[in-house]
């Protein structure tokens, strides 16, 4: 098992080191935990997409210290400039056409011409950027179709012996992967949902389109994927619960039965979680990838899940449970 390390400025000092000698290191971020390498060094990079059993097409993000920095890999025009003064450090991660001669690792961008941005909020991602003075490419540090991890707990769960070193800062606070903006593109749109949505975003970026899973001819190659998919089955906006089924609720279970007879109040502990009793979509997001973990056991049928409002990071949150439940298979 990986060790896991609370992140002192002596552990940060150490991750920082490993990952300048070429290693991978999980680190906390304000989204989901990372999977980081040197985005420079091909090697670096080649053991990420092995960790985690990443197919080599679905290119990584790299994590930045500030814009300065970025401005070495991508071109930066007025308008992601603002976008970027506006939202970082942040949620938002942004794609940009990248510069012929950025230096940043051939196998992480997978030939698409663009790269995708982002300057973390998180103080030790923000302390480790500093201390190690390079780009860090860093996925969501879990095995390829599998729910993001959110705790350190959950990162060894996924990743296990494949890694050998856990920055551990507690969970993070916004529970659910980063915002993906495509700047590359005359029409700013977005790729992935998250916490900033496009009405956050247009007061700045204009018009924003949203485009999550264009089948056919995918912009993001990561669309493609079975994500946050957990083992068994998803079944969304449950109004009861059926038998054999857990339920991740959200808001009150007052008057919520259970079919045959009986009241989801009185189902075992095993098969019940709430993202947040008091409807607070916030708390419902840091809590879903923890309380889907918790519910993806063998002994239910499915997991019946209550209908979440569209609006805010209910959006990413329907758009993740989606996903869930449609158990695309494509990769
Ligand atoms: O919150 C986050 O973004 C987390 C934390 C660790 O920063 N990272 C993360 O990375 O979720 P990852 O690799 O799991 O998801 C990145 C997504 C993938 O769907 C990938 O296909 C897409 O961004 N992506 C990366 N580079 C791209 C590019 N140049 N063009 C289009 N899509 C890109
Ligand atoms: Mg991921």
């Amino acid at each position: 098992m990986p060790r896991i390390v609370i992140a002192s400025p002596d552990a940060i000092a150490e991750a920082a080191n490993l990952l300048k000698a070429g290693e991978v290191v999980a680190i906390p971020t304000e989204t989901v935990y990372g999977l980081a390498a040197n985005a420079l060094d091909d090697e670096a990079v080649a053991k990420i997409f092995k960790a985690k059993s990443r197919p080599a097409h679905n290119p990584l993000i790299v994590h930045i210290a500030d814009i300065d920095q970025a401005e070495n890999f991508v071109h930066i025009t007025p308008l992601p400039r603002k976008i970027m003064n506006a939202f970082w450090p942040g949620a938002l991660t942004i794609i940009l056409p990248q510069k012929e001669n950025s230096g940043i690792s051939k196998l992480l961008s997978a030939e698409l011409g663009t790269l995708a941005l982002r300057m973390p909020a998180h103080k030790t991602a923000r302390a480790l950027l500093k201390a190690t003075n390079l780009p860090l490419a860093a996925p969501s540090a879990n095995a390829s179709g599998e729910p993001s991890a959110t705790t350190p707990r959950h990162v060894a769960d996924s990743l296990g012996d494949n890694i050998s070193f856990i920055l551990a800062d507690g969970a993070c606070d916004i529970g659910l992967e980063s915002t993906v903006l495509d700047l590359s593109d005359d029409v700013p749109t977005i790729l992935r949902t998250g916490a900033i949505t496009a009405q956050d975003l247009e007061p700045y970026a204009g018009n924003v389109m949203i485009d999550t899973g264009n089948k056919e001819k995918p912009k993001s190659p990561g669309q493609l994927l079975k994500h946050y998919a957990p083992k068994i089955p998803v079944r969304l906006n449950a109004v009861d619960v059926k038998p054999g089924e857990a339920l991740l609720a959200f808001g009150s279970i007052t008057f919520m039965g259970i079919e045959g007879g009986g009241s989801a109040k009185d189902l075992p502990e095993s098969a019940y979680r709430n993202l947040s009793k008091d409807a607070d979509l916030e708390e419902a997001a840091r809590n879903l990838f923890t309380m889907l973990r918790d519910l993806d056991r063998p002994e239910h049928k499915t997991i019946a899940v209550m209908n979440i409002p569209d609006q805010g990071i209910g959006i990413a949150i329907n758009e993740r449970l989606g996903r869930a439940a449609e158990k695309q298979d494509i990769s």
